[in-house]
C-alpha cells in the first residue's frame, strides 16, 4: 500500500529565537511538498515557532510517561500539546544511551504520547559492534518488538525511525541492501504486531540523510521518509530532501 513519506528535522540541542526564520522558511515549503514535513526542536522554542509557523508540524525530542508531577526538567506530553506541539520523537538513541532510557521507558512514552493525542516517531536502532558482528537485525527487532506500545488507533499518527548509531551524524550510512533488509524486518514486525495497521506504519530511515543520498534511500521499499539530524538546520540543506521524498 501506497504510504506519504513523512520527512522529520530534529533540531536536537540546536535553536535560538533568532533561527525561527528557518522554521518558517521549511514550513511554507511544507505547505506545497508532497511529503508531510515536520520540525522536533527544542522545548524552549515550541511555542515560538508554532506562532511563527501556523500550520505546519511542531514537534518536541521526548516526551515523559507521567502527565505531571515530580520530575524535575522533563515534560509532558500535555504540557507538549499545550505549547502547540502536534508530534514527538521518543527513544532517540542519544536518549537511551545519555539518560539510560531501556525499551519499557520507550514504551510507556509512547503510549502517554499518543493517548495524549501527540503523533510519535519511535527511534530504534544498533551499534557499530552490533552491525559488525551480523546481529543487526534479531537486535534491532528485538528492540522494536519490546518498545512498542500494546495497541495503534491510528496507524498514521505512529512512525518507527531505523536509525543505525553508528550513522548518526557521522556522515556514514548503510548499504542500500542493509537498508531495505532491516526495513522489510521491521516491516514484518509491525504486522505480527499490529495485523493490517502495521502495514500503515511508516519507518523512516535515519543517520545522515542528505540531499546527496536521500533520493536513493527514499527509492528503498518499506522506506517511508527520514529523521534528519544536522541537515534539517537550515532550509538550503532539509528543503532538497523534502523534495527527494515527494519525487
Ligand atoms: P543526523 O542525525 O542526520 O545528523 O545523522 C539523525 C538523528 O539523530 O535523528
Amino acid at each position: 500500500m501506497a504510504r506519504r513519506k513523512l520527512v522529520a528535522g530534529n533540531w536536537k540541542m540546536h535553536g535560538l529565537a533568532a533561527d525561527l526564520g528557518e522554521v518558517t522558511v521549511i514550513s511554507m515549503a511544507a505547505e506545497t511538498a508532497a511529503a508531510d514535513v515536520a520540525l522536533c526542536l527544542p522545548a524552549t522554542l515550541i511555542e515560538r515557532a508554532v506562532r511563527a509557523a501556523p500550520g505546519f508540524a511542531i514537534g518536541g525530542q521526548d516526551v515523559h510517561r507521567a502527565d505531571k508531577g515530580a520530575h524535575t526538567g522533563c515534560v509532558s506530553a500535555a504540557m507538549l500539546l499545550d505549547a502547540g506541539a502536534r508530534l514527538t520523537i521518543v527513544g532517540h538513541s542519544e536518549r537511551r544511551d545519555a539518560q539510560g532510557e531501556s525499551d519499557t521507558d520507550v514504551k510507556a512514552k509512547a503510549e502517554a504520547a499518543l493517548a495524549a493525542g501527540l503523533d510519535v516517531i519511535l527511534c530504534i536502532g544498533e551499534s557499530d559492534q552490533v552491525r559488525e558482528a551480523g546481529r543487526a537485525v534479531p537486535t534491532v527487532s528485538a528492540q522494536l518488538d519490546a518498545s512498542l506500545p500494546a495497541a495503534i488507533t491510528d496507524p498514521g499518527r505512529f512512525s518507527i525511525a531505523y536509525e543505525p548509531i553508528w550513522a548518526i551524524g557521522t556522515g556514514k550510512v548503510p548499504s542500500i541492501a542493509d537498508i531495505g533488509e532491516m526495513h522489510a524486518a521491521l516491516r514484518e514486525r509491525l504486522i505480527a504486531a499490529y495485523d493490517e495497521a502495521g502495514e500503515q506504519v511508516r519507518i523512516l530511515y535515519g543517520g545522515s540523510v542528505k540531499a546527496s543520498n536521500a533520493a536513493e534511500i527514499f527509492a528503498v521499499p518499506d522506506v517511508d521518509g527520514a529523521l534528519v539530524g544536522g541537515a534539517s538546520l537550515k532550509p538550503s540543506d532539509f528543503l532538497p530532501i523534502v523534495g527527494a521524498a515527494a519525487s
